[in-house]
């Protein structure tokens, strides 16, 4: 995607007091660096949206990027289309990722109708949509406003329309946590991070990013309405999840077709 690459260098140096991690400027610039070497399985994952946008986007409808940050997702849906007519709207709640987003999106020619607007996810006025993405995103909501927001999702999608979640996930299970969080460590490791920088990378998310467990979304999911969910990708403590409202395999095979 159209993005500069710059390098992920924010916790490099030794921080006395590590402030709370925010997605602003300094994180921006170097947005698409950190998260592809933080998160394994990143550009899977987008990838994977394209498709499932592919086989769930209908004829006149919405698609929602929820925490669009510079657009990749944004782009997955725009890229996987067709020609259906669908109105694609990115939203973000940081004016820096706004920014760069509307810069990235730009640079690409489509005529599929985009808007990025600079908004709290939890005051959208959705429209009738079918595909809405949380792409990392609902991990940085608080705790007490999760099952609202679902609900909230389930209600804007059409029949057949679907919900792909990807979120940092814990484990109940103590030495299966510790195991993922040691591996996952490795695999920054070998994207260039240093031990200081993962440990003051950690502490700044400590309080910002929290994890929950594959059941607790399922649950979740489930609560607020969804007929069918279930994890399609997992690498590490990293998962995602698709959620269908009310239809039919057969619904979705004709999609495909159509
Ligand atoms: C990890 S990033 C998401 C990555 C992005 N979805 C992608 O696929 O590349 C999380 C994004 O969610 C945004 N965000 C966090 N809380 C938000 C909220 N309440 N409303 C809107 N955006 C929010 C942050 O500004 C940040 O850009």
């Amino acid at each position: 995607m159209p993005q500069t690459n710059n390098p992920d260098k924010i916790y490099r140096q030794y921080q006395q007091n590590t402030q709370e991690f925010q997605f602003d400027k300094t994180v921006a610039d170097v947005f698409s660096d950190m998260i592809k070497r933080s998160v394994p399985g990143y550009e899977n994952i987008v990838e994977m949206i394209g498709v499932l946008t592919q086989a769930h986007a209908q004829q006149d409808s919405h698609c929602y990027d929820l925490g669009c940050s510079l657009g990749a997702s944004t782009l997955a849906i725009i890229h996987n289309l067709g020609d259906k007519n669908c109105q694609v709207i990115g939203v973000d709640n940081s004016a820096a990722m706004v920014e760069k987003c509307l810069n990235n999106l730009n640079k690409i020619k489509t005529n599929i109708n985009y808007q990025i607007e600079c908004q709290d996810v939890l005051e959208i006025d959705f429209k009738p949509a079918s595909v809405i993405v949380l792409n990392f995103t609902l991990q940085f909501i608080p705790l007490e406003y999760r099952d609202d927001l679902l609900r909230k999702i389930y209600n804007a999608l059409l029949p057949g329309g679907i919900l792909i979640l990807s979120e940092k996930i814990q484990f109940s299970d103590t030495y299966k946590n510790e195991l993922f969080t040691d591996i996952h460590h490795a695999f920054k490791k070998t994207q260039g991070y240093s031990d200081l920088e993962i440990s003051q990378k950690r502490n700044a998310l400590e309080n910002v990013l929290i994890p929950e467990t594959k059941e607790t979304h399922l649950n979740r999911l489930q609560n607020a309405g969804f007929e069918h969910s279930d994890l399609w990708f997992q690498c590490l403590n990293f998962a995602s999840f698709f959620a269908i409202k009310n239809t039919t395999k057969n619904t979705i095979k004709s999609t495909i077709n159509n």
